[in-house]
Formats: C-alpha cells, structure tokens, sequence
C-alpha cells in the first residue's frame, strides 16, 4: 500500500491589491517560475518526519558591531515555520480522508521561505496533495486549494484564500473574497509581463502585518475604509491594463499602489529603496509585493531595462530575483519504485 510521490507548487507575486484582498477588495496574483516541492512516503504507522533540504534562508550570521560585541542571528525561525505549516496540513487532510498513517516528508524551496512569496501557501498545497495521493487518494484541485487555505488560517490566524489559490491552479488570478466565501477567474488573456524581484530580508510575519493595517483602519475608521476601497479601484483598473498589455498604464498603478500600501504602514526603508531604485533605472513602476516588513517588491520594466536593474539592485544589497510568471500551478508525480 502508498507510493512515493512528489509534488511541487509555484511562488507568487502580489501584482496589485494585497491587504485590501482582506477586506473584501479584489486582488490580481501572478505564480512565479520559482517552486517548492515536496518528496512524500507513506508509513504504516502514525509517526511523521520531515526533513527540509534547502529552503533557502540565510544560516547563522555572526556580526561583530562598533563595541566589539558578537552578535549572532538566524532565521530557523523561518524553518521552523515552515515545519508548522507542513504539521498542520497533514493534520487537516489526515481528518478531512480519514488516513490514520503518517508520512516521511522531504522538502525544498528554490526561493526564500517565509520573504513574501507565497511559500507558506505553496508548502500547505504540496504536502496536501503529495500525503494524500501516497496515500491513495486524489484530491481535486478545490479541496486542495481549501485544505491549504485551512492550513494557512491556523497557523497565521488571518489569511485571505489568495495565495493558497495560486499555488493551486498557477497562471494570473483575479479573485474577490468576501470574508467568508471567494471567487476568482482565471486571467488567460494576460499578455507578456517583464517581471523584476528585489528581495530584503523580511522582519515581521503577515499575520502581524495584517494586524497592524487592521489596527489602523480600526483607529482610523472611515479614512481607513477609504483608502482600502481607493486600491480596490487601482486593481480594477490594473486588470484592464494587463489585459490590453499596457505596461506604462500597469506600471503607474503599481506606483499609485505602492503609495496606498505605504500609506498604510506596511513598506519598509529597505523596500522604498528597492522601489525608487526600480523607477530610476527605467522600470515603468514598481512596488512592495505581499504583506510588507521586508520581503519582496517587484517592478515592471522593458526587458533593456533588465540588466541596469538587476545590477542596481546587487548595489543596494538587495536580491534580485528573476523569474517569468504565470506558469502552471500544482503538479504531482510518482516516484519510480
Ligand atoms: C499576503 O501575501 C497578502 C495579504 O493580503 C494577506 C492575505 O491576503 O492573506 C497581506
């Protein structure tokens, strides 16, 4: 009985709308040519494993600062998390096909964990799918989608079904979500979009993101409200954009877009930096991507204009990332015994 499966999901890039998506404003997402996969062998016992291979976070960094002190960090608090998210949808998809077996879980990421990219999402999807297909089951996509959105509620506390939705189905997603339920289309007719990442490291969790702009617009009630309806109109309009393939047009709204989200709280220095460092090497805009604290913040740019910006990037100690989007979503595969 089982079989060793392997499961990978796509990353993603908030195109426009995050933290307003929370409040019932739509939100376009992008999945990224950069995936976590997810290697699953079933037990016949109830104990589970997990080993992460390679998830991409900086190990121990030793710094010696102006006094002479040695100060050490680490971000296996990101590992760590990502263990509880693994943990938590194996315990969801265990209840939801009644499975009492465990699994030996193996997993890696070729972009950074826990940076904004949807990793958590896409870590929740795969090991739904690989535990539950070695175990015999075929889940379809709107269970998984579910499940992983689950996952993402109980660990994060608040979590709109975004980021579990692209790392299932992948490609360009429009989608609404009403606090309860969602829907979402399937953008086919986006054209080519030259896409450029920057990446700092990441210093505050979405959930703790998603509270601060909660704690903001609670203070601020209808100022706050505003300002979440006035992103919604950006998106609405960003999704004309993409479809004709207006760049200039999708590069403004990113910019008015990142205004709104710093507006809110949710950029960083480091994220500004990457941002203007986008627009003055001749990116047709740019913002943050994801919850913000840290993380990621993209620009659209004409592909001449790559090089310059990568380059400028490295400068200002930020990682770039480059990636095409809009690819598949979860794919799953046997394992040749
Ligand atoms: C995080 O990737 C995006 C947020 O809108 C939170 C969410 O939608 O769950 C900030």
């Amino acid at each position: 009985m089982g079989m060793e499966i392997v499961a990978s999901a796509p990353g993603k890039v908030t195109l426009f709308g995050e933290h307003a998506v929370v409040y019932g404003e739509p939100a376009i997402v992008a999945s990224i040519d950069k995936r976590v996969y997810v290697k699953c062998k079933p037990r016949k016992d109830n104990i589970i494993t997990i080993s992460a291979l390679n998830l991409n976070v900086p190990g121990i960094i030793l710094t010696i600062d102006k006094d002479g002190e040695i100060k050490l960090e680490t971000d296996y608090g990101k590992v760590l998390s990502a263990v509880s998210y693994i943990k938590e949808a194996i315990k969801l998809t265990q209840e939801f096909l009644d499975i009492k077996y465990g699994a030996e879980i193996t997993i890696s990421s070729e972009m950074p964990v826990g940076a904004g990219l949807g990793t958590s999402a896409a870590v929740a999807v795969t090991t739904i799918a690989a535990f539950a297909k070695s175990h015999g089951y075929d889940l379809n996509l709107k269970d998984i989608a579910r499940l992983s959105w689950q996952t993402e509620l109980k660990v994060q506390g608040i979590a709109s079904p975004m980021d579990s939705t692209i790392a299932t189905y992948g490609g360009f997603i429009y989608l609404r979500y009403d606090g309860k339920d969602f829907e979402f289309e399937n953008m086919k007719g986006v054209g080519e979009l030259p896409l450029v990442i920057g990446y700092t490291r990441r210093l505050y969790k979405t959930g703790e993101m998603v509270a601060k702009v909660r704690r903001l617009i609670n203070r601020y009630n209808q100022l706050g409200g505003d300002l979440v309806k006035l992103i919604g109109r950006v998106v609405e309009l960003a999704k004309k954009a993409l479809l004709t393939n207006d760049l200039k047009t999708v590069g403004e709204l990113m910019n008015i877009n990142h205004g709104l989200l710093d507006t809110l709280g949710v950029s960083t220095k480091e994220l500004n930096d990457i941002v203007y460092i986008m627009r003055g090497f001749g990116a047709y805009g740019s913002k943050l991507s994801g919850a913000g604290g840290g993380g990621v913040a993209i620009g659209v740019a004409p592909k001449r204009r790559m090089r310059e910006i990568i380059a400028a990037l490295k400068l200002i100690e930020a990682t770039p990332i480059e990636t095409s989007i809009g690819g598949k979503g979860l794919k799953i595969g046997k394992l040749k015994t």
